[in-house]
């Protein structure tokens, strides 16, 4: 039995439904959104051929970490970094915080997936609901600036979310998982064959995959910093989440398999999103149309689905359903995060924790935030502004941008100097496992991820104008 199945942590029940979990945490918007658009914009198969290697040197080396240190102490973020550093103590709290902010804006964009399943569904049975006869462009810029649409659909994404995160670990996250990610997939594939099979989508694939390494000459400092940017971010890595569905482990797990397995099918889906994605965009305008930026998925693709014919709809509509899951997978992760903190904090008082209540008042401080961000619109309705940015920048740049990259340098720091390598090797060799990569891992954790990771943050400081 799990160390803690008594309490109301809950554990994962099997292996294929803590993979699904993982990888539920791991892909989500930022797979479907961000990779393709961040491709689109960073030169193709540049931006792949970077992304792959640090998936590879830096991604599974901070993922084996992260699944070690919560499956050692079987705490999350917080409890772990009380309970085994003496000067990174607060660092779980960094963690903790990113994932609040994040899920303030992650809300807000899985209730604009929800509105575009709706609308695609409304132009399905040709219902009022759907998109009627207004352009994608008008579309989108009508709803953001709708407040209180936006506020509903960011509430419905949120009940959903505190509803399997109430639920607990195997009787939520992972029932939920286990059903939702392998429909993901094939959803995923069926709007991939479309895309690809759109007149013009040679184009797009030819964008992707052939190699050039032209961006590299003018750019590539941008191109390595937002492919690490993005790969931490995809990975779900700095956040606690790993840290907190590590602890929920049995230590017969193999931590350098699932380390393997998790990055690998993160990527492959990040690909498979930008093959149903870019070649879409292609056909419908070119190179133009695919370098679209953050506009791509709600514009871009709208367009795309609306320019489909009859069946148009029926693609739009599979397609921000597999978006939503990919979200909503990820967001019971963060909140998780948030959640095991304060469950962990009543143990250790030697209360008794309540899981059902404890969730759903997460849910209902991150909705406090998120309805100030809905109702931005982003930044289209008029409210002031923070710092000169528009809320959900602002909320992306303190936690993406800067909280993220300096917590995973702070934790390959606190691991080389402080906790020591031995003991993790020693964690992930519990139940017989083999650590064969184990010089392999020392070595990137040592030079490798902190060099990347501070040219991540001076590339994000300085991309957000902090650095003048
Ligand atoms: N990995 C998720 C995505 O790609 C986001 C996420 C980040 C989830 C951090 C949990 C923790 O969208």
């Amino acid at each position: 039995m799990p160390h803690n199945s008594d309490l109301q942590r809950g554990a994962f029940r099997s292996k294929f439904g803590f993979l699904m979990a993982a990888i539920g945490s791991a892909v989500g918007l930022g797979n479907i959104w961000g990779f393709p658009y961040k491709m689109g914009t960073n030169g193709g198969f540049a931006f792949l051929i970077v992304y792959l290697f640090l998936v590879a040197l830096v991604g599974f080396v901070i993922l084996i970490v992260e699944l070690s240190l919560g499956r050692t102490t079987g705490k999350g973020a917080i409890g772990s970094y009380m309970e085994l550093s003496r000067r990174f103590k607060w660092l779980g709290w960094l963690a903790f915080l990113s994932a609040f902010f994040i899920m303030t804006f992650y809300s807000v964009l899985g209730g604009y997936c929800i509105r575009y399943a709706v609308a695609n569904f409304g132009n399905l049975i040709g219902a009022s609901f759907g998109t009627g006869q207004t352009d994608a462009g008008n579309f989108f810029a009508s709803f953001i600036s709708n407040q209180s649409a936006s506020i509903i659909y960011t509430l419905v994404f949120m009940i959903i979310t505190a509803g399997i995160v109430m639920k607990g670990v195997s009787g939520g996250i992972e029932s939920f998982s286990k059903t939702a990610m392998p429909l993901l997939f094939v959803m995923l594939l069926v709007v991939v064959i479309r895309s690809v099979t759109l007149p013009g989508a040679v184009e797009g694939l030819r964008f992707m995959f052939k190699p050039n390494l032209e961006p590299f000459k003018t750019n590539f400092f941008k191109v390595l910093s937002t492919a690490s940017g993005q790969m931490f971010f995809s990975l779900s890595l700095a956040m606690g989440a790993m840290i907190t569905y590590g602890s929920y482990l049995q230590k017969t797990d193999n931590i350098v398999r699932d380390a393997v397995l998790i990055p690998a099918a993160d990527t492959f889906i990040a690909i498979l999103a930008g093959m149903a994605v870019l070649p879409a965009a292609f056909a419908l305008g070119g190179e133009g149309a695919a370098m679209a930026g953050p506009k791509l998925l709600f514009i871009t693709l709208q367009h795309v689905f609306e320019s489909m014919g009859s069946t148009g709809p029926l693609f739009g509509l599979i397609f921000y359903i597999l978006v939503i899951i990919a979200a909503l997978t990820s967001a019971i992760s963060l909140v998780e995060v948030i959640t095991a903190f304060f469950l962990d904090a009543a143990d250790a008082r030697g209360k008794k924790a309540n899981r059902k209540l404890t969730a759903a008042l997460v849910s209902l401080s991150i909705m406090l935030v998120a309805v100030v961000v809905a109702a931005d619109g982003l930044g289209s309705t008029g409210f002031p502004a923070i710092m000169g940015y528009i809320w959900l920048d602002f909320l992306d740049l303190l936690s993406e941008g800067i909280m993220m990259p300096l917590g995973a340098l702070l934790t390959a720091v606190f691991i080389s100097f402080e906790y020591g390598l031995p003991k993790i090797a020693a964690e992930v060799k519990l139940g017989n496992s083999r650590f064969a990569s184990y010089s392999f891992f020392a070595f990137s954790l040592k030079f490798v991820v902190p060099a990347v990771l501070l040219l991540v943050l001076y590339g994000q400081l300085k991309g957000f104008g902090l650095l003048g």
